[in-house]
């Protein structure tokens, strides 16, 4: 053991030392490097990002040492990146408070980072805690000291920082941590892999723009269970590159539920696969579960399974959107490429909706197939308004068995007695 301290640089020795000056018995037990033993201020209003990373690389070399933020005390943090590759199985125990700085989402663009904790290269890494990541970001829509704040300005102010997001890391786990408040994204995973979310409470106000619970992009073999997000935005949302994605146990409540896409903008290829969700529970959203497509892509969307969906009070609760358009009034001219979609499956979705059970708009150029439902029974919510929409099912191919409600729900088109070929000539593939 005492071989893994002397790479540590001696100015920090002295924390480490702390740590492992315990009686012999304890002398097996990885390194603990608190970031009060490497010069954190611990007040919640000095920077202590210097401090973070000191602690970071002296752990960094030490095979299964643990970076800890301890309970009981508050580190304000400035953008940082804390990066590998580091010796196998480092954890950053988070049980105190950790806080990004809070008017970030302000700073001047050439300033504004475009993620707050920068976690990059890492193999076999933990984040767990019972403390929160705080990003202390306020701002909703009916915050009345920004007037500014329309839904339109955001869209348009360009990137917010993502509060926490991995680059390139592998058999990463998330547990237990609370994070809230991001200016935008909480929880991004980038060219990753082998990605475990456990445990893990995301809050933001649901009027709060554009702030996905969880986002993946160009990211494998993922597992996201036992979960309880809330957003103003995609309680989790699963973009281009991923495949093999499983969701379980999770709340939604409020935000705009679980979502594949937007893919294709730009005329772009996406290609996600292999995706499923179940024992979910969505509240309070605008969709149940959606995958959304934007007109002019190429590519495809293949084996995603949707089971065990409780609705409440969801404004949507089954929706496939192939001519999604997020230009903040402007219209999307119709293209006539689109993202294929093919083999998705509704099983047991059940529960209260405010304005249409279901919408499944597919392209014309590329329908969706092999589109099933079994067991779908939707009711209009004591809330809904007014009027709810009858469903819809355009371009839309597959077979609808077992209970479905109301009436017309399972609208799915039936071609040479089961559904269109899975499979269109493309140029394209993924
Ligand atoms: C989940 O996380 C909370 C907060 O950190 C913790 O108190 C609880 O024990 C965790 N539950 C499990 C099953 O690990
Ligand atoms: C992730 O962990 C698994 C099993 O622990 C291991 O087989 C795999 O090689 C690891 N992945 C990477 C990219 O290191
Ligand atoms: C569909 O995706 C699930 C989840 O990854 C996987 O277990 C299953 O084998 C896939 N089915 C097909 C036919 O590829
Ligand atoms: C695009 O096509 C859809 C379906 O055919 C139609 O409802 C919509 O009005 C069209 N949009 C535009 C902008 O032409």
């Amino acid at each position: 053991m005492w071989s893994s301290v002397v790479v540590v640089p001696a100015a920090l020795l002295a924390g480490v030392l702390l740590c492992l000056a315990a009686p012999a018995a304890a002398a097996a037990r990885p390194a603990t490097l608190s970031v009060l033993s490497f010069g954190a201020a611990a007040d919640g209003v000095t920077d202590d990002a210097e401090a973070l990373v000191a602690a970071w690389r002296a752990a960094c070399r030490v095979p299964r040492a643990t970076v800890l933020l301890p309970s009981g005390h508050r580190f304000l943090v400035s953008p940082v990146t804390l990066q590998g590759p580091c010796s196998t199985r480092l954890t950053l125990q988070v049980d105190g408070t950790l806080l990004a700085p809070p008017d970030m989402d302000s700073w001047p663009r050439s300033r504004r980072p475009l993620q707050w904790l920068n976690f990059k290269w890492l193999n076999g890494f933990t984040v767990q805690g019972a403390g929160t990541v705080d990003g202390q970001s306020i701002t909703s829509l009916h915050d009345s000291s920004s007037p500014a704040n329309a839904p339109q300005h955001w869209h348009s102010s360009g990137a917010k920082p993502t509060l926490v997001r991995f680059y390139g890391s592998f058999n990463v786990t998330v547990r237990n941590i609370r994070i809230s408040n991001s200016p935008q994204c909480h929880l991004k995973f980038d060219s990753s892999g082998g990605i475990k979310v456990k445990n893990v409470t995301i809050s933001s106000p649901g009027d709060s723009p554009n702030t996905d619970g969880i986002h993946l992009q160009n990211t494998r073999d993922v597992e996201i269970r036992s979960s309880s997000i809330g957003c103003g935005d995609d309680c989790v949302s699963i973009q281009t590159g991923c495949s093999n994605v499983h969701m379980k146990y999770i709340i939604c409540n409020p935000g705009h539920g679980i979502s594949v896409g937007g893919l294709g903008k730009d005329n772009s290829l996406a290609c996600v696969s292999d995706v499923v969700a179940e024992n979910i529970n969505v509240q309070n959203a605008l969709y149940g579960v959606r995958i959304k497509t934007w007109q002019g892509g190429v590519g495809s969307v293949r084996n995603v399974t949707f089971a065990n969906v409780r609705v409440a009070n969801v404004a949507t609760p089954i929706a496939i959107d192939q001519f999604y358009c997020d230009r903040g009034g402007a219209r999307c001219a119709n293209r006539t490429g689109a993202v294929a979609i093919t083999g998705v499956a509704y099983r047991r979705v059940a529960g209260t909706y405010s304005f249409q059970p279901v919408r499944l708009a597919c392209s014309d150029a590329r329908p969706c197939t092999g589109v099933s439902m079994v067991d779908v029974r939707l009711s209009p919510a004591a809330s809904a308004p007014a009027g709810t929409v009858a469903p819809l099912c355009w371009n839309s191919y597959g077979e609808a068995s077992g209970t479905i409600e109301p009436l017309g729900a399972g609208c799915l088109q039936r071609s040479n007695g089961y559904a269109m070929p899975l499979t269109q000539p493309s140029n394209y593939t993924c």
